[in-house]
């Protein structure tokens, strides 16, 4: 398979490379940190010389761009088999406490670039009658969420509204759509968060994250274990028992 994934310059995008390079599939690595990209191109190359890894420069925020970048992967693989829309911002603050800009930030990277990844894809999909479209949203979709996530988990929510909006209109096309809620797996994201007996390490939670995508399931709570018995308790509970699990 030919797969771009954006963010990968860490994190779970880095090691879903790694992963995916392991299993025999071609990759193009988007990120703003390109240097990132280079070295993790060299790493997985050093281990799997016959694969092909295209790096390119992109910023979510830029959606010409993300149109162009995508097109040319497209281009240069002679098409794209899996689009991962995996890049995201974890800034927030409580709504109405001064930190408009940092709510703002994540919103437009992880809502409104997203939607620009999902077009450009789609553009490529429809184009090719085939394809298949991931979207990374979070655990945090579940529910609304309080304090700095607010903003984070409203992004999360809506991803997933979008990859359901396409699945229910793509049912029974060629072109297939999957949503991952990925529950907490360590990254640069939350490198600063405490080990709590929830936080999966690196290589084990997107291990479980790429079994998911691979299986081309259609919605996939991961890792298994202790979400998948949380996610539906945190969406359906009251509030306030909901307040003691998170
Ligand atoms: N780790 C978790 O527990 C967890 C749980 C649920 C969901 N997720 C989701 O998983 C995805 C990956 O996050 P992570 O945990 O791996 O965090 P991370 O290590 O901070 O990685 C985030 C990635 O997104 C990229 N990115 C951020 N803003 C960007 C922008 N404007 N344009 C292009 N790339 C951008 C970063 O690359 P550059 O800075 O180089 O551009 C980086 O490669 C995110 O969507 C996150 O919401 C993570």
């Amino acid at each position: 398979m030919r797969i771009l994934i954006t963010g990968a310059s860490s994190g779970l995008g880095a090691e879903m490379a790694r992963q995916f390079a392991a299993l025999g599939h071609d990759l193009a690595l988007t990120a703003r940190r390109t240097d990132r990209l280079a070295q993790l191109r060299d790493e997985i190359l050093a281990a799997h010389p016959d694969r092909t890894v295209l790096v390119k420069a992109l910023d979510v925020n830029d959606h010409d761009a993300v149109f162009e970048v995508f097109d040319e992967v497209a281009g240069e693989f002679g098409g794209l088999d899996r689009v991962i829309v995996n890049a995201g911002l974890g800034k927030g603050a409580p709504l109405g406490t001064g930190r408009f800009g940092a709510n703002r930030d994540t919103a437009m990277s992880n809502f409104v670039g997203a939607l620009a990844q999902c077009e450009a894809a789609m553009t490529i999909f429809r184009a090719q009658n085939a394809g298949h479209l991931v979207v990374i949203s979070s655990v945090s979709a579940m529910r609304g969420m309080p304090r700095t996530i607010t903003t984070y988990a409203a992004t999360k929510a809506g991803v997933a509204s979008l990859a359901e909006g396409l699945r229910l209109e793509l049912l029974g096309k060629p072109i297939k759509v999957s949503t991952i809620y990925p529950g907490y797996i360590r990254s640069e994201m939350n490198e600063k968060v405490a080990h709590t007996p929830f936080m999966t390490d690196t290589v084990t939670g997107v291990r479980a994250m790429v079994a998911a995508i691979e299986s081309g399931r259609a919605k996939a709570v991961v890792p298994a274990w202790p979400w998948r018995l949380l996610a539906p308790a945190i969406h359906s509970l009251p509030l306030p028992l909901v307040r003691k699990l998170i």
